[in-house]
């Protein structure tokens, strides 16, 4: 039997849909029936349990964004740090392999190969990066699972959210034998405030920035397909893979969506950090190469944007 933790949430719910939709045993846990952020009620209960593996979907976000998780730095660390360093000592003494949904924003920019040299850049918004992106999109290289996070309490500026993830995966580290699945910038055809498509389209203005992004089903199915295959445990970035730019995005939803609204572009990020956002945001372009060498499918970052735009479910119908 499967056991999902945080099955209540948004990447929950997605889990919850495919293990369904595979015909998987299953079962969810919510705080509100045991705690399992606390180590002998998640042991005790993985005791008496015939667990066979456990999927980490709970986690600390911050409502309405990140910005939250300023305000309440102590359940931010308690979600996101010390919950996955409880789950992997449980899972450990019970011997049973987990999965841990961790996140890409640990990570700021992109690697760029220039002249046979590949190097670091943090800042994807400045005018040459803008003009890189544009020309010679295959110069512009994903963070690996190897690099070290830059986006993070180690190599700050970093949101305290980003910190904590990247806590969360140094304190399970080496514990038992587990999967790190990074997640970034869950999007879908499901109209939804927690929906980047969605998130787009309802800014005032919109942050033109590059990223790599994850469809959430894709995401879950390709977590799923790490333990079905029995893919050797350690860290994957799970996005679609490729990247795309904001103002792409905003370009297919006026595509196949056709709003009324015209879009504006904040001017600088100067801007966009008086006006809208008070803790610094990550931007970045993952590699997935690691988990497609595992023979793990996932289609490509424009198809499943079109596909996504394509089936659009707006949420008031
Ligand atoms: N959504 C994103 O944009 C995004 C991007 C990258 C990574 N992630 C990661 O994906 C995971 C799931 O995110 P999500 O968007 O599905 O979050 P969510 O909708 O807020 O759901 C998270 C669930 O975690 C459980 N939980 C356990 N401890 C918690 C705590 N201290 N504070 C709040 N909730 C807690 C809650 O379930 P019960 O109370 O029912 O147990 C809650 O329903 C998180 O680890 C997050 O960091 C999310």
């Amino acid at each position: 039997m499967i056991l999902l933790l945080g099955g209540t949430g948004y990447i929950g719910m997605a889990f919850q849909t495919e293990l369904q939709r595979r015909g998987q045993n299953f079962l969810t846990l919510s705080r509100s029936e045991v705690d399992y952020t606390r180590f002998d009620s998640l042991l005790n209960f993985l005791r008496a349990k015939k667990t066979t593996f456990v999927i980490n979907a709970a986690g600390y976000t911050g409502k309405p964004n990140v910005d939250a998780c300023e305000l309440d730095k102590a359940g931010t660390l308690l979600g996101n740090a010390l919950l996955p360093q409880t789950i992997a000592h449980a899972c450990a003494a019970t011997e049973i392999p987990w999965g841990h949904v961790s996140s890409g924003c640990i990570y700021s920019g992109a690697k760029i190969s220039e002249n046979g040299a590949v190097h670091t850049e943090k800042d994807m918004t400045k005018p040459a990066m803008r003009l890189l992106t544009e020309k010679s999109p295959q110069n512009i290289l994903g963070f690996t699972e190897t690099d070290t996070p830059n986006f993070s309490f180690r190599d700050q500026p970093c949101s305290f959210y980003s910190g904590t993830k990247a806590l969360g995966e140094e304190a399970m580290a080496g514990i038992g034998q587990s999967y790190v699945w990074r997640l970034r910038i869950p999007f879908d055809e499901f109209d939804s405030p927690r929906n980047y498509l969605s998130k787009v389209q309802r800014y005032a203005k919109v942050y033109d920035n590059v990223n790599s992004i994850s469809h959430r089903a894709d995401f879950v199915s390709a977590c799923l397909d790490t333990w079905k295959l029995r893919a050797p445990f350690g860290i994957y970035n799970v996005t679609n893979p490729g990247f795309v730019t904001t103002r792409h995005v905003v370009e297919q939803v006026e595509k196949f969506l056709k709003p009324a609204r015209k879009f504006e572009y904040w001017a600088s990020d100067d801007e966009f950090y008086q006006v809208a956002a008070k803790t610094p945001r990550s931007n970045c372009v993952m590699d997935v190469s690691k988990l497609l060498a595992t023979g793990v499918k996932v289609r490509g970052v424009e198809e499943a944007l079109e596909d996504s735009l394509k089936n659009w479910q707006p949420e008031n119908k």
